[in-house]
């Protein structure tokens, strides 16, 4: 049984075959990081364009070098939401048309639950209950996971995701697009305790994160530095990280010992960041609860996620029609559980 995924909720075109017993047998990627990046962020309408340029050819391309003919494939699975919605429309027509070619089911999967099972993509997945941190560019959610498609959103931003935070940080530190690695990469060279940066939504109760105030700290900031040089850059990037990190650490606390649970994950093209992975990695020694974090590559968006969330959501599959359905918002607490 073989699983074609697709991705094109922003501006990655990704295409993969999961295999139910191989495993992931193809996983392509295309980027178009360069195409945006004179813009400063994802142009929709250029995303939008350039996936219809890609997505064909490179499903092309993986049936060709996995030896794979249509005729074993057993579903299609295709990001439905949430994302930019003239990207997410080219990934659900091209997969709704190939699955009536095919006369195979086309199933809509939630971006967010494709990060969550990238973790499933090793040869030690985390076992049920236990507690995610996802982090993206788009959303920043605490969510207790009991079973597979059971989730209850723990917190969640109330204003820009930990990713926007990123990206909106590099430009002001004059770092290209995307800025989450690049602020990493300069916080490197940052000297420790230079600024007092604050924890937002820490000293109170609840699980809920607010990263535009801290954003606006870091700006703020910035225009007070008269002669601004690389070091002090290097000390803003640094101290913003920090206090991005620890008020996540502080909030993965929380929902441990809320839920009681003692197993945390992590994805999400956030959860690439290796100053995150280390504090959480900390935290889970000092609470001696298990911590699982998918591949760096499994971190931003691929195509992998998404067929193996299409394969583990294959008792819905006999329920797909041929509607193309995109939906750029989509409360992740709507999705029903995986066998219902
Ligand atoms: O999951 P993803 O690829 O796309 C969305 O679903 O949004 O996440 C992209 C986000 C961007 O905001 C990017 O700046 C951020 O993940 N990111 C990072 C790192 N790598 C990617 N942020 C901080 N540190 C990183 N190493
Ligand atoms: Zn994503």
């Amino acid at each position: 049984m073989r699983v074609l995924g697709i991705e094109t909720s922003c501006d990655e075109t990704g295409i993969a075959l999961f295999d139910e017993s191989e495993g992931l047998i193809k996983d392509l990627l295309y980027s178009q990081i360069d195409l945006h990046r004179d813009y400063g962020g994802v142009v929709p309408e250029l995303a939008s364009r350039d996936h219809i340029r890609k997505c064909l050819p490179m499903i092309d391309q993986a049936l060709r070098e996995s030896k794979t003919t249509p005729s074993q494939i057993s579903a299609i699975a295709y990001t439905e939401g949430p994302g930019l919605i003239g990207a997410l429309l080219v990934g659900a027509s091209i997969a709704k048309s190939l699955a009536l070619a095919w006369n195979i089911p086309a199933i809509g999967i939630h971006h967010m639950e494709g990060h969550l099972m990238s973790t499933q993509l090793t040869s030690d997945p985390p076992k049920y209950p236990f507690v995610a941190l996802l982090v993206s560019g788009g959303h920043t959610q605490l969510m207790a996971c009991e079973a597979p498609g059971a989730y209850e959103i723990l917190g969640e931003s109330v204003d820009d995701a930990a990713g926007e935070a990123f990206d909106k940080v590099a430009k002001m530190l004059g770092l290209g697009y995307p800025g989450g690695p690049a602020v990493a990469k300069l916080a490197t060279q940052g000297r420790p305790n230079q600024y007092q940066f604050p924890r937002p939504l820490t000293k109170k109760p609840g699980l809920n994160f607010s990263f535009s105030g801290l954003k606006t700290h870091t700006m703020n900031t910035l225009r007070k530095l008269p002669h601004c040089s690389n070091q002090d850059r290097a000390d803003v990037a640094l101290a913003f990280e920090e206090a991005v990190v620890e008020t996540i650490q502080i909030k993965c606390a929380r929902a441990l010992e809320k839920t009681g649970y003692s197993t945390l994950v992590l994805a999400g093209g956030v959860s690439a960041n290796a100053r995150l992975r280390k504090a959480l990695d900390l935290l889970s020694q000092e609470r001696h609860v298990n911590i699982n974090y998918p591949e760096l590559r499994f971190c931003t968006d691929n195509g992998a996620m998404i067929a193996i969330a299409g394969f583990l959501r294959k008792a819905q599959w006999s329920n797909c029609d041929h509607t193309i359905v995109a939906r750029p918002r989509w409360p992740m607490n709507e999705l029903g559980g995986i066998n219902p």
